[in-house]
């Protein structure tokens, strides 16, 4: 029975991905859920998971800057695969504060190679989630390809292109098995509303204003948090040592389409005789370094591993909308600081 550790598995993507996991594959092993519950980390996204696996899963409230803790994780629950979120993954907040970024971006992923490094006897696999934003913004042409050279603009960014040249070290170096995957934009539930689609549809439902940056023409490929999730597993059981992965949407929209088909779905699930969303749109200062456009070519992983978006942009934001409609709670809970109440009643801690 086979063990994955799962840093960061109480943050957006990781949760999805402990979630799709359990109940969407035929995986029969046991996960560890390794997080420091940041900010952006939230066990609530794991209850149903508490509830129905309670023999299978495990959460552990590490920092993953903490080597001893780790050893410890990957010796008690003889780690066999590693699968590697936890991040600091917000720009706005790399660009305010970068020290938070380069601690757990750059110094975690090293003392987790370091730890899977002294235990390479049983650690099959040590998978790392990256994100396309390494390689730097494309002007109007093109796509970003596996081999496109690295170029980050931003302190997230330049942490994240850190980590990844350090993993691919540790496979040439000391022979980890290791694989990346650099992925596009996602979207989806229980993504913490300070990224740009979450934030667009509570602040349209509650009648704020809603920040586009700039001129609103900047380029996201956009891909619905499942489809990221499922990419992750073709990658995990097919093992392919030493390989990189481009994952994208083959979506690209510009922020202020975005920002207008939200504000059209909700007037239509919501309609408000005053003014329509649209009007709530407030052109503010444009980021610093902002990345004009990202595309991912993804060629790669539909050849080899045979993956492909299941979801449209459509479907996908629609279910996204009423995702957040139908949990205000948990959207109250983590902006209001109230949810590490909720963790002291729930987990004794
Ligand atoms: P997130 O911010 O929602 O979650 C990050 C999780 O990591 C949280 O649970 C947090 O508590 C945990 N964490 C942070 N610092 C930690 C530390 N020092 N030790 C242990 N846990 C810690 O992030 P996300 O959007 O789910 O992103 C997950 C991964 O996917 C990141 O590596 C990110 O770079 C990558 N990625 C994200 C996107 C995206 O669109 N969100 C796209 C491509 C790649
Ligand atoms: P974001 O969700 O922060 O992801 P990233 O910067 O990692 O791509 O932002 C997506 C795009 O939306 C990006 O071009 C910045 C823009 N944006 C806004 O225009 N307004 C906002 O309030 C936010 C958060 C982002």
């Amino acid at each position: 029975m086979e063990t994955i550790l799962i840093t960061g598995g109480a943050g957006f993507i990781g949760s999805n991905f402990i979630s799709y996991l359990f109940n969407e594959t035929d995986f029969q092993g046991n996960v560890v859920n390794v997080d420091k519950l940041t900010y952006a980390g939230n066990l609530e996204n794991l209850s149903h998971i508490v509830n129905d696996y309670p023999d299978r899963y495990r959460f552990e409230h590490v920092d993953i800057c903490d080597r001893k803790q780790l050893d410890r994780i990957v010796e008690q629950y003889k780690i066999d695969i590693v699968c590697h979120f936890a991040a600091e993954s917000h720009v706005d907040r790399s660009i305010v504060s970068p020290d938070a970024f380069i601690q757990t971006n750059i110094i975690g992923t090293y003392q987790l190679l370091e730890c899977v490094k002294a235990h390479k006897e049983h650690v099959r696999l040590f998978h790392h989630v990256s994100t396309d934003e390494v390689y730097g913004s494309l002007h109007d042409q093109g796509y970003f390809t596996e081999e496109t050279p690295y170029k980050p603009n931003s302190p997230y960014s330049a942490s994240k292109a850190s980590s990844d040249h350090l993993v691919r070290a540790y496979r040439k170096t000391y022979g980890l098995p290791i694989t990346i995957s650099n992925c596009s934009n996602n979207y989806g539930p229980y993504q913490f509303p300070e990224k740009l689609i979450p934030l667009m549809i509570l602040n349209a439902i509650e009648g704020k204003s809603l920040p586009v940056y700039g001129d609103g023409q900047h380029i996201r490929d956009w891909l619905y948090v499942t489809d990221h999730c499922r990419a992750i597993w073709m990658i995990l059981k097919a093992r392919p040592i030493g390989k990189t992965y481009n994952i994208g949407g083959r979506c690209e929209k510009k922020n202020i389409d975005v920002v207008m088909a939200i504000c059209n779905l909700i007037d239509h699930l919501m309609p408000m005789s005053e003014y329509k969303r649209k009007e709530l749109i407030n052109w503010v200062t444009d980021r610093p370094g902002h990345d004009r456009r990202y595309a991912i070519d993804c060629s790669r992983i539909e050849a080899e591993l045979g993956w492909k978006p299941q979801e449209s942009f459509e479907s996908g934001i629609e279910k996204t909308i009423h995702w957040y409609l139908d949990h205000m709670e948990w959207v109250n809970r983590v902006r209001s600081g109230e949810y590490m109440a909720w963790i002291r009643q729930h987990y004794g801690h």
